[in-house]
């Protein structure tokens, strides 16, 4: 039954990733209709709104979204687009597998997952600035929020995930030790969450020695689950392992909602020169594709990028190669016929 889903191709290298993304789901495929619409910069700029109403109201009505990235301003402007998304649609997991595509690389078969908290934290954006002997910003505070009810359904979501992905293990990361009340919580809530998962294995690790264990020897760990922020920095790490973020995808998944995207952002530097890697944003197609129960076309895109990306032959410029997104993408295509 065909789908129709909200496409927003996004700034930067979005539309370029994106178009290369339909291009190869169709040739894949998927039964799916879209719904195009705008946000981030582009949208500010022709619509005066970074977060358009008919933008929310499509993915309030189609349920499931591919988006490409969106240009944040850092420090000042408009919040982060993706991060309003995630509240509006209370899309509170945020799923990022990694799994090696290109061999050669510093680690080989990396395969893990990262279930990142997507709405608490310090990303509840409740900061402020204190004024002082008349600086009006002598300081800054923020606050980081962790509720039970947060923290349960993340975990829970961590080891559900385990059990349908046939994955042994979970990782819960935290920081404990110092912030004894918020990531107390989460701790204390995952080890409650833990029991009734007597299947999988459970193991917690303080943060930082996570981040240090991840790049000694990352075959210990297999689903690893966090809040917000050490999710945000880790699945960037965690991207590092497997060649960097052109090869990332995530799913933010809500209760009845999912939006799905590549980890990487709208890469200024590289934008409209044709060689951008638009695997990060297939591998999250690819994600939606198994969300909407078109596993055997998610599949089937999965083998036509390992077929690609091992005959060498047609490698984008991250990769080491010198194929252009539309030279690698023809390829794709070639390898579903
Ligand atoms: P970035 O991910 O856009 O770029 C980092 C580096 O990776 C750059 O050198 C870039 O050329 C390269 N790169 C990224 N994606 C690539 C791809 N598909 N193929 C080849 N090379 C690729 O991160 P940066 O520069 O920190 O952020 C740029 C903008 O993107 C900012 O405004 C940021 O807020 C936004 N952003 C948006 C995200 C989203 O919409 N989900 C996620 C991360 C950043
Ligand atoms: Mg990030």
């Amino acid at each position: 039954m065909t789908k129709t889903i909200t496409v927003i191709p996004g700034d930067g290298i979005g539309p370029e990733v994106t178009d290369a993304t339909l291009e190869v789901i169709k040739a894949a495929g998927a039964e799916l209709e879209y719904d195009m619409q705008q946000a981030g910069l582009i949208a500010l700029e022709e619509q005066r709104n970074p977060l358009p109403q008919a933008t929310l109201d499509s993915a309030e009505k189609n349920r499931i979204v591919l988006k490409g990235p969106l240009t944040t301003p850092s420090g000042t402007g408009f919040r982060s687009i993706n991060v309003e998304m995630r509240k509006a649609f209370d899309l509170y997991s945020n799923v990022r597998p990694v799994r090696t595509l290109v061999p050669g690389g510093r680690y080989e078969d990396i395969d893990l997952v990262l279930i990142r908290e997507n709405t608490e934290g310090l990303y509840v954006g409740v900061e402020h600035y204190i004024g002082m002997h008349g600086d009006p910003r002598a300081a800054a505070e923020s606050v980081m929020i962790i509720t039970r009810f947060g923290a349960e359904r993340i975990c829970r979501y961590a080891f559900d995930y385990a059990r349908a992905n046939g994955r042994k293990k979970v990782t819960l990361a935290h920081k404990a030790n110092i912030l004894k009340y918020t990531q107390g919580l989460f701790l204390d809530v995952g080890r409650e969450v833990a029991k009734d998962y007597p299947d999988i294995e459970f193991e917690d690790r303080i943060i930082d020695a996570t981040a240090m264990q991840l790049v000694l020897d990352p075959y210990r760990f297999d689903v690893l689950v966090m809040e917000n922020m050490f999710g945000d920095i880790l699945s960037d790490l965690m991207a590092g392992l497997i060649g960097g973020l052109g090869f990332a995808p995530a799913g933010n998944i809500g209760k009845d909602a999912a939006m799905f995207e590549a980890v990487h952002g709208s890469a200024p530097d590289i934008a409209g020169q044709g060689i951008a890697n638009p695997t990060g944003l297939l591998l999250a197609a690819a994600m939606l594709l198994d969300h909407v129960e078109q596993e055997d076309v998610a599949t089937r895109i999965r083998d036509a990028i390992d077929t690609v990306i091992l005959a060498r032959t047609h490698r984008t410029v991250d990769m080491g190669g010198t194929a252009s997104t539309k030279e690698f993408t023809d390829a794709l295509v070639r390898a579903l016929a």
